[in-house]
């Protein structure tokens, strides 16, 4: 079994509120069939969801009103999420939404309890779950913002995940040349660290070390993961096939 993360800056225009990308749903779409039973699918919220969770400041807690902000940033990944299913049901794939919303208790911004009963209910009928990175209730800061990256990792380990994949909308982890970095262990982590902190993009989003460190923590548990291109097509139908792709993170030195 597979857990596959599909970012948001794949299936949203991130530089566009509110912004799914149809067409590049179809597309994975196709590349998907007959998976179903043998995946669990999860997506980011790109430009579904960031905007009102900044607004409300959903990340840094609960504040007084707040609970509109729930509503209004749940509601806009969720509708992501029903988008992007349609377009797997339009290409024979069962596929469901599950939203973490109402799977999931966060504390201090970590996952303190999942329900995976349903996502286990799903694969056991032949139905692909798809998940997302949602807003939740934490027992420390009253709400948070459960990234998809985070929700991988936690899938991959509870439901003992042979292979992970991170599907964005780059070739995978770049270095300072901008040339793919083919091989990471977490070993690497301290090094990289300083790497990524220092590449231009980062001071904007943030987004690649966060997944870095997210995808090493899980290297460490002997599962190992890829970050490749999700944006080229035939790159998730690569990676469902085995096919070497992109940043390969994993726990053994020596394995390529
Ligand atoms: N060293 C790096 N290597 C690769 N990408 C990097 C690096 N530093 C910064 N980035 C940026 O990280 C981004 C990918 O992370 P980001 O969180 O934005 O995307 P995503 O996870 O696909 O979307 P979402 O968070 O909405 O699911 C790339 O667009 C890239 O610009
Ligand atoms: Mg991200």
């Amino acid at each position: 079994m597979r857990v596959l993360k599909i970012g948001g800056s794949v299936i949203t225009d991130k530089s566009k509120r509110r912004t799914p990308r149809p067409d590049a749903m179809a597309r994975l779409a196709l590349e998907m069939a007959g998976r179903a039973g043998e995946l669990v699918l999860v997506h980011g919220a790109g430009s579904c969801g960031h905007d009102s969770a900044a607004r409300y400041g959903i990340s840094e807690g609960l504040s007084a009103g707040a609970e509109t902000g729930l509503f209004v940033t749940h509601k806009e990944v969720a509708r992501l999420c029903e988008m992007l299913c349609a377009s797997l049901q339009d290409a024979g794939i069962p596929a469901l939404p599950l939203h973490p919303l109402d799977l999931a208790v966060t504390a201090d911004k970590r996952i303190s309890s999942f329900n995976t009963l349903p996502v286990k209910a799903c694969l056991e009928r032949g139905v692909l779950p798809v998940l997302h990175g949602d807003v939740t209730f934490d027992t420390e800061q009253g709400a948070a913002i459960l990234s998809g990256d985070q929700l991988v990792v936690h899938l991959a380990l509870e439901l003992r995940a042979s292979d992970v994949g991170l599907g964005t909308e780059v070739d995978g982890v770049l270095g300072p040349d901008g040339g793919v970095i083919r091989n990471i262990t977490p070993d690497m982590l301290p090094q990289l660290r300083s790497l990524l902190e220092g590449s231009a993009h980062v001071d904007v989003t943030g987004g690649m070390l966060g997944k870095v460190e997210e995808l090493c923590r899980l290297a460490r548990q002997g599962v190992s993961s890829t970050v490749f291109n999700a944006s080229v097509d035939g790159n998730v139908r690569s990676f469902l096939e085995n096919q070497p792709l992109g940043t390969h993170i994993h726990g053994d030195e020596r394995h390529g």
